[in-house]
């Protein structure tokens, strides 16, 4: 067997971490650590070394998490989602940068102290972006990386700022420190548009319509949409948001040309998603009522981003399209689930 990694997963019960617990456990070199406010389900607990439940605030149990299991990589997944930040936005900053802040800095101390690079994978995302107009977003169509970076909801500038931070840790930190260590964080973060899962729903976010569309019909549900149908945001399957995760860890530093990269796959419109589940399954039922501020969130967003630096650097490859999406993933597999 080649190197085991011992590995934290923070928020590892939300969505995301449901789909990579399951994969780095395939995988079979990594001993997974899992910390979340909520005890995490016994079936994903039975994957892990270890599940911690508690609070990412926590500085002391972070920093005893890093000791008792010599962590030595990060999964850091912990965050509240737009929708939600802005409905508390001081309790976001606190989560979304004092989280990371406690985690950087003991990944920091654990590279120093194991005399190697500390592998911290960032989820960031398209919040990230604040596009001034529908003319800009539409002439914008696929985003660089660096290019309109001015978000409007707490998420979006806490993300970005965790991004400063992350690659203020990995190159920068102790600067004037006497010994400055070659050890460090070593910071790699992907931009995710909406991810769309079969088997969770997620909750707090402002991509959730496309996801709640979805979910809706398969339980033959009627859905009301909080966004207008002409809204196009980009968006990717779990599964394929899961993969660019681990070929993220798995890339050789020397290939890195940043710390921070787009990842996309899709993007269609909400009345385009309404349109392929109406093809999938029969009584779909949706009306858009729209919620005038999560819209105004959603127009701040790009159309699509632009990840050739994730393709070329590190292979980033969705194996779903849109339509692949739907037809190989999400319909079989949600088919099965509501069928009794
Ligand atoms: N899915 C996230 C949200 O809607 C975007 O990163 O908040």
């Amino acid at each position: 067997m080649g190197t085991q990694h011992n590995v934290l997963i923070t928020g590892a019960g939300g969505e995301i971490g449901h789909g990579l617990i399951r994969r780095l456990a395939e995988e079979g070199s990594f001993n997974i650590v899992t910390l979340d406010l909520k005890g995490l389900n016994p079936e994903l607990a039975a994957l892990c070394t270890a599940s911690h439940t508690g609070d990412v605030l926590d500085a002391g149990l972070i920093a005893q998490i890093f000791s008792d299991h010599k962590i030595d990589g990060l999964f850091h997944l912990a965050a509240m989602l737009s929708s939600s930040g802005e409905r508390n936005p001081e309790r976001a900053f606190d989560v979304n940068v004092g989280g990371t802040m406690n985690l950087l800095k003991s990944a920091g101390e654990q590279a120093r102290l194991i005399g190697q690079h500390v592998k911290f994978i960032f989820p960031s995302t398209i919040a990230v972006y604040g596009l001034p107009d529908p003319e800009t977003k539409q002439r914008a169509n696929k985003v660089k990386e660096d290019e309109y970076l001015f978000p409007i909801t707490m998420y979006g500038v806490n993300k970005l700022s965790c991004e400063h931070l992350g690659r203020y840790y990995a190159h920068h930190y102790g600067a004037l420190s006497e010994k400055k260590s070659q050890w460090s964080v070593d910071f790699r973060a992907l931009r995710f548009p909406g991810l769309i899962s079969a088997h969770t729903v997620p909750s707090g976010g402002t991509s959730d319509y496309v996801p709640e569309m979805l979910h809706a019909a398969a339980a033959g549900q009627p859905y009301a949409c909080f966004a207008r149908s002409d809204t196009r945001i980009p968006f990717m399957t779990m599964p394929d948001a899961v993969e660019s995760i681990l070929r993220l860890f798995f890339a050789s530093r020397e290939v890195l040309t940043t710390t921070v990269y787009n990842v996309g796959a899709f993007a269609p419109s909400a009345a385009e998603v309404e349109a392929l589940l109406k093809e999938s399954f029969s009584g779909v039922e949706i009306s858009y009522e729209v919620n005038e501020s999560r819209q105004s969130f959603l127009d701040t967003w790009p159309a699509d981003v632009d990840d050739t630096a994730a393709r070329n650097d590190w292979g980033h490859n969705p194996r779903h399209g849109f339509r692949e999406a739907f037809a190989d993933y999400l319909i079989p597999a949600l088919s099965g689930a509501h069928a009794d």
